[in-house]
């Protein structure tokens, strides 16, 4: 089962094979112009560098992460300083200079709303199937009407227990609705022979726009 702890203990011993060292080379590609200050949420953003790519474009950026380690190693890698507050159970870390903050905390606490866009890079398929459903819905409830949503995910013939989850088509469209598109999917075991020896035959890659219809 994962939980919380699961997550926690993985920062804690440092298995954090999902982060990048640099920006997600699909969010640099697959990223639109959106009107300055949009609001983007990033859930479960880990460490991510995207976060500041994305605040370096103009918008304005939340992301949203439990392990108080993840966003020490974030504030501290990026030399940022920052202001925190406790709100709740959450604690609200605002960046000094950049247009980002950081929630610190579970994801089904924060409950702000309205935001234009979303960028889920490996949050989506770190959820157990028993939780799925309830985090995109949380998701969507945290969006405007008519947002713009980057998706990336994955299916792969690994073992289903353990993230990275394999999640579907099927499910994509079911649960995020018929706007979400597919734009680009690749089998990263042809071009990447570390999913290969990590004994995966077949590890695709895919990424899917919700493009508002005023955008389209
Ligand atoms: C697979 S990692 C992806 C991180 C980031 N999106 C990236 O691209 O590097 C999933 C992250 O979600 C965080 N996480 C898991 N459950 C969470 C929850 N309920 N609320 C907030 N963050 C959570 C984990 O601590 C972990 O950092």
């Amino acid at each position: 089962m994962i939980t919380n702890d699961f997550w926690l203990d993985r920062w804690q011993t440092g298995r954090i094979g999902f982060h990048q060292e640099g920006v997600n080379p699909r969010l640099i590609e697959f990223w639109p112009q959106l009107p300055k200050n949009s609001r983007v949420l990033v859930p479960l953003c880990g460490k991510s560098h995207d976060l500041i790519w994305l605040a370096e474009q103009g918008y304005q950026v939340t992301g949203v992460e439990l392990s108080p380690l993840a966003v020490v190693q974030f504030l501290g890698d990026n030399d940022l300083s920052y202001e925190t507050e406790q709100q709740g159970e959450l604690k609200i870390h605002t960046i000094m200079g950049l247009p980002l903050r950081i929630i610190e905390g579970d994801y089904f606490h924060f409950q702000e709303q309205g935001f234009d866009a979303c960028y889920d890079r490996a949050a989506m398929i770190a959820m157990p199937e028993s939780k799925r459903d309830l985090y995109v819905d949380h998701t969507k409830a945290r969006l405007k009407a008519d947002p713009f949503v980057l998706l990336v995910a994955l299916q792969h013939d690994g073992t289903p227990d353990t993230p990275p989850f394999a999640v579907n088509d099927d499910f994509i469209v079911n649960r995020w609705g018929n706007n979400i598109k597919k734009i680009v999917s690749e089998n990263l075991v042809e071009t990447n022979l570390q999913y290969k020896e990590r004994g995966y035959d077949f590890f695709e890659e895919s990424v899917w726009h919700i493009t508002p219809p005023s955008a389209s």
